[in-house]
């Protein structure tokens, strides 16, 4: 086997594959009036699942993580993290989820084998929650999390989208929260898409803000590993949770890029900010295609660019994040 691996010699075992475009939520930065022309009718199959990790799982692939919209909508999501987990050379299954139902799902993620959890909690404060993501779930959410770690589960990250005028004051709640709490709590830049140019203008703030306030109370960046994901992390010796900053502004955001995504109906996608997509779909129907598979993903990678040119304003033909799966 040998390993995926771009011209820029970046190489991909992890893959993020959206199961559904649909989400319940309507976060107000990415969903604020629905997604009424979305179906979960055409989302992949089960057997198309399988079919397309194991090819990805033929080319390296070690990680799938789990997106949307809000992947536990799917009636068969604990199948499919089986389904996945059960994939020769898979050897982590992450979920990222709003935490909708959390308390009540989480056991059966886990004994289907889930390794790993990312969960939107934009903010701490319940007001504040609801005014971003149009929900008052913020305690069921957080009851699931210690579900969670009840059962053993380490290394959640929580990610909050960092937004001026809305959560841009919250650092204390988070800092006060980690102090006891094991998990990583990620601020994300507002990024623009094609949907919310001017909700982008309005809300954008850099991640060097809450560096700056990081680093006026003692917090120290953690080396980043050559394998480690898009976040620069921050630790304190008083703490046992960690900060994180995903800037995706930032120069050399893109370089060591080590992800590959899938939408919920089959387009291999080589950025979060591409134009369109590669469908594999048709490759998906027989267990016969899957050497035309794995060739047919190793040639697309030939396409991938050095970066996203967020910078320069561009979104490729991305509306918004549920579309892709973040
Ligand atoms: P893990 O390393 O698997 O934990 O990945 P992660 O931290 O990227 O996972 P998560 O789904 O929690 O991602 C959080 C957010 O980071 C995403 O929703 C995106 O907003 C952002 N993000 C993740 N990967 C990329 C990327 O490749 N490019 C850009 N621009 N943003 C990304
Ligand atoms: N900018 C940054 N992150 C976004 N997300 C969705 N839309 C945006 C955006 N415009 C991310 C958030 C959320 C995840 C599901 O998608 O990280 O937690
Ligand atoms: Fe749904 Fe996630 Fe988008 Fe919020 S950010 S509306 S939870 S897909």
């Amino acid at each position: 086997m040998t390993v995926l691996q771009d011209r820029q010699g970046r190489t991909f075992p992890y893959l993020r594959l959206s199961v559904t475009d649909l989400c319940n939520f309507r976060c107000n930065y990415c969903l604020p009036d629905g997604c009424q022309d979305h179906h979960h009718g055409d989302a992949l199959t089960l057997p198309e699942i399988r079919r397309l990790v194991t090819a990805f799982a033929r080319l390296g692939t070690e990680k799938i993580r789990l997106t949307g919209g809000e992947p536990s909508l799917r009636r068969d999501f604990t199948d499919i993290i089986h389904t996945i987990k059960s994939v020769p050379g898979i050897r982590k299954v992450a979920v990222t989820t709003n935490g909708y139902k959390l308390p009540q799902r989480i056991d059966g993620w886990l004994d289907a084998g889930l390794d790993a959890l990312n969960l939107s909690v934009d903010s701490l404060d319940p007001r504040t929650f609801q005014a971003i993501t149009g929900h008052d779930r913020l305690q069921e959410i957080l009851t699931g999390m210690q579900k969670a770690f009840e059962r053993g589960l380490t290394g959640a990250k929580v990610n909050a989208v960092l937004m001026r005028g809305l959560n841009d004051g919250d650092l204390d709640r988070y800092l006060d929260w980690i102090k006891v709490q094991p998990v990583s709590v990620r601020f994300i830049e507002l990024m623009e898409t094609g949907d919310h140019r001017e909700f982008f203008q309005q809300h954008h703030v850099s991640g060097t803000v809450i560096r700056e306030q990081l680093v006026a109370r003692g917090w120290t960046e953690v080396i980043r590993l050559a394998d480690a994901g898009p976040a620069q992390e921050f630790c304190h010796p008083d703490y046992q949770g960690r900060i994180g900053l995903i800037m995706p502004y930032s120069p050399d955001f893109c370089r060591q890029c080590n992800r590959l995504r899938v939408s919920a109906t089959g387009q291999l996608q080589l950025c979060l900010f591409a134009d369109g997509g590669y469908d594999l779909r048709p490759l998906l129907q027989s267990d016969d295609d899957l050497e035309a598979l794995v060739a047919d993903i190793r040639r697309q990678l030939n396409f991938k660019q050095d970066g996203h040119f967020l910078e320069h304003g561009y979104t490729g033909t991305t509306r918004q994040l549920a579309q892709i799966g973040g």
